[in-house]
């Protein structure tokens, strides 16, 4: 008997199976809500029900899209409940994911049986929610107060053996379907709804100790805390908690936290689909070579071994190719370390890689990247070699950070197979891919690109050719900023509190420190000529790398580094430096709420995010917030620069930036979408 085209029941004996068909992910729409009412009226007079999906997951969640309206009928939890309280007992024959609504239902269910690698969770606090549907009040009843904080405040997924361990699954069977008709063939006596039982004894201060513990890690993020503060009502009896649950869950989709982190996810996906190479297929990588094995190269050789490629290495010399091969090595042993990597997945990937110090070994490679010196005529070098080398319609790809690709590639005979790809160091480890597209691109190449940074499990962004690309060109105009601040009154703890207080990982001036202050400082010799000489420029960071002060690998830097640590002391040297620089500039130096340093810095990433689409060098809002996001640690949470922007209003903005503009004439040029605000 057919419910609605999304959910299905059919009889097979006394057993009534029930299956949700909604592809991709058989989420919990509106139409599968109703099929699933529905479907618990229709299993009437079956001994057992069994709720299985079509496809390859359980319900792996909510409709996202759906978020933004206001909710439509059948509610979920009602759905849920009904499922608990049918007098039909369900088992829910699961495979794939069980997350947010989906797990929401199987805890509704009387048994729950999982194919081995089931991944279960409340996914809900990476989008800035809480589950509405009883997942916080069910959970802890299901398998205690510390699983279900682990679960919920992270959006952890477990395997379905880890939370059968735990109480969660009743079996994890090869089969579930034949582990569901062995179920029915002797039916247990059905045991309590989960929703009815007590939560197993906690220690009395775990939710305070969680608390902190989740504060500090949340950095200002606060979905995270509003799953605790749900768990802990689960001490109360479920028909008083779950509707605050509920009423907290729908509260919380209107906020601005919950709408950034939505934007991020669809965001996240939009950037890798860009008009470009819409329809345009793919050549599918498995071979690349990668020239120079320093910090980049090595992070990058790994990322690609981690993807399932097989990988040469080359070196200057035969020492310099054992040295990349140690770090290699050490790169992925680290994994092994810390339990990411078994054994035999090392053994696979140093099968697929060799370090050699000769051109010739990358005559095979589908794709070369390469990441020697930041020098233009050693890189020429290597794409001549390369070309002489490789087949002539290799992909021929740069990591290059500030020069100009056109450049690197003048002496290759055809350009359209040429494009940057632009790594974040650690190169294994950050999300972030710039593919560097030239005028003269070939769609097909920057599709491959993008495919392979999927394979590489990256977020791919689109950047065409200007200084910096989009994430250093905004990183530049954000330490100009921040560097005018300085002059004009600031220090630089106070503007590094100012933005970790807003959520950044660090401020700018200790990132500086941690990463070195000689690449940039070597790029604004390079552009010194062509320097606007309207623009202010505050010598401050030049004077710090003159007194070789080139951040905490030399143990001085912006701040003073304890040997052997890396917590930033505040340097009085420092300080007096900038003090005299202010003076020498006849400046009197003011005062600075973090907030104005905050919002004059935002204002600054979002006002050179709006002029980098303008001049066509990212497609979108999107683009230029997931480089922020996976490129910087600009908070998720907070969706990035451009959509920091419209959450507060273009208007005040845009007025925050002509403040900066004002502060500094002749130093700033607005965007369009600003000034006209
Ligand atoms: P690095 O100095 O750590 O490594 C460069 C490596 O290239 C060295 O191992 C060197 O032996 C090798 N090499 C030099 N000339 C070579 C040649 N002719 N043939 C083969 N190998 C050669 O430098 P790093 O930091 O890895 O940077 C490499 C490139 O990546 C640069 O273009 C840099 O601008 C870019 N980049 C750097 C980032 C960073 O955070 N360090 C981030 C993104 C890009």
């Amino acid at each position: 008997m057919s419910q609605s085209s999304l959910v299905s029941v059919e009889f097979k004996g006394d057993v009534a199976w029930v299956t949700i068909d909604n592809p991709p992910v058989n989420a919990t729409s509106t139409g599968v809500r109703q099929g699933l009412s529905d479907a618990v009226d229709a299993v009437k007079g079956a001994r057992v029900a069994v709720l299985c999906c079509a496809g390859k997951t359980f319900v792996a969640g909510g409709d996202m899209s759906e978020f933004d309206a206001p909710p439509v009928e059948p509610h979920l939890p009602d759905v849920v409940q009904k499922i608990e309280d049918s007098e039909v007992p369900f088992i829910a024959c699961m495979h794939g994911n069980v997350l947010g609504g989906g797990f929401e239902i199987g805890m509704a269910c009387a048994w729950r049986i999982a194919a081995p690698g089931t991944g279960f969770g409340l996914p809900e606090v990476n989008v800035g929610l809480i589950p509405g549907a009883g997942g916080t009040q069910r959970l802890p009843r299901l398998v205690g107060m510390q699983a279900a904080i682990d679960m919920a405040c992270s959006g952890k997924i477990l395997k379905a053996e880890t939370l059968a361990e735990l109480g969660g699954v009743d079996r994890v069977a090869e089969d579930p379907r034949a582990a569901v008709l062995e179920l029915v063939a002797d039916l247990p006596e059905r045991p309590i709804p989960v929703s009815q039982r007590a939560v197993a004894e906690f220690a009395p201060d775990l939710l305070e100790a969680s608390r902190e513990a989740l504060k500090k890690r949340a950095k200002g993020q606060k979905s995270p805390l509003e799953n605790l503060t749900a768990l802990g009502w689960s001490v109360e009896p479920f028909a008083t908690a779950q509707p605050k649950e509920r009423a907290r869950h729908l509260e919380l989709r209107q906020s601005p936290e919950s709408r950034a982190l939505r934007y991020a996810f669809f965001a996240e996906r939009a950037v890798s689909k860009p008009s470009l190479i819409k329809g345009v297929a793919a050549r599918d990588i498995t071979r690349i070579a990668v020239v120079g094995g320093g910090l980049m190269g090595a992070g990058i050789a790994t990322a690609a071994l981690n993807g399932g490629l097989s990988v040469t290495l080359i070196e200057r010399d035969a020492d310099a190719a054992a040295a990349a091969r140690n770090r290699v090595e050490g790169l992925l042993q680290g994994a092994v370390k810390r339990g990411k990597m078994s054994e035999a997945q090392l053994r696979d990937r140093l099968a697929a890689f060799r370090a050699v110090n000769s051109y010739a070994d990358a005559a095979d490679a589908e794709l070369a990247i390469e990441a020697v010196f930041e020098d233009l005529s050693v890189k020429q070098q290597v794409f001549d070699e390369l070309a002489r080398h490789m087949s002539s319609d290799a992909i021929l790809a740069t990591n290059t950070s500030y020069l100009d690709p056109r450049e690197i590639f003048a002496d290759v005979g055809n350009q359209a197979r040429c494009i940057g790809l632009h790594f974040f160091s650690p190169a294994h480890v950050m999300k972030l891919l710039e593919v560097v597209v030239a005028p003269q691109k070939s769609a097909e190449v920057v599709a491959t690109a993008v495919a392979l940074g999927k394979k590489l499990r990256k977020v791919s962004v689109l950047s065409g050719i200007c200084d910096g690309f989009i994430g250093n060109r905004m990183l530049a105009a954000y330490r100009r900023a921040a560097d005018y601040l300085l002059a004009d009154g600031a220090l630089p703890y106070q503007v590094d509190r100012a933005m970790r207080a807003f959520g950044m990982p660090m401020g700018p001036y200790e990132l500086q420190d941690l990463t070195g202050l000689q690449i940039a400082w070597a790029n604004r010799k390079r552009n010194a000529a062509n320097r606007d000489p309207n623009e202010r420029y505050v010598t401050i960071a030049d004077q710090l790398c003159q007194h070789e002060r080139f951040g905490q690998r030399v143990g001085k830097g912006w701040y003073r580094y304890e040997e052997g640590s890396r917590d930033p002391v505040r340097d009085p040297e420092v300080e007096a430096l900038i003090e005299a620089y202010s003076d020498q500039q006849g400046i009197t130096r003011k005062d600075f709420s973090d907030e104005e340093i905050c919002s004059r810095l935002l204002a600054v990433l979002a006002n050179e995010g709006a002029l980098i689409i303008e001049d066509g060098i990212a497609e979108n809002a999107e683009a230029v917030d997931m480089v922020q996001i996976h490129g910087y640690g600009f908070p998720r949470w907070r969706g990035g620069p451009m959509n920091y922007c419209n959450e507060i209003g273009i208007s005040r903005c845009a007025a925050n930036m002509l403040t900066v503009a004002k502060e500094s004439p002749g130093s700033w040029r607005l965007a369009g979408q600003l000034e006209n605000n």
